[in-house]
């Protein structure tokens, strides 16, 4: 079972987190499952950027990003080499170092 150290973000977890999920699920869900309160407007059918993370350590055991992914990650704030739309990425067996950036743009807010 992979962990997940979750680097500290002022509002989400301000103390970071160590998370324990299984490989197969999503690290969106993951996250939702362990109180961090990640956005995800979209509810997770890759069609925003709210759940965008960047992926410190671990970043090659994941799936590839599909192109739809890629190209909704050009949109997002704070875009790294390294950045994923949680919702997409599914975990693996190995351990990762995860951070949330600090802004999102939420496209889709005002239906919430
Ligand atoms: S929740 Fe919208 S892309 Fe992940």
């Amino acid at each position: 079972m992979p962990q997940i150290v979750l680097l500290p973000h002022a509002t989400l977890c301000p103390d970071g987190a160590v998370i324990d999920a299984p490989a197969g699920k999503t690290l969106c869900d993951a996250l939702l499952d362990s109180d961090v309160d990640i956005e995800h407007a979209c509810e997770k059918s890759c069609a925003c950027t709210t759940c965008h993370v960047v992926i410190r350590e671990g970043y090659e055991s994941l799936n590839e990003p599909t192109e739809k992914e890629e190209d909704l990650l050009d949109k997002a704030w704070g875009l790294e080499a390294t950045s994923r739309l949680s919702c997409q990425v599914v975990l693996g067996d190995d351990d990762m170092v995860v951070e949330i950036p600090k802004y999102t743009i939420n496209h889709a807010s005002e239906h919430h």
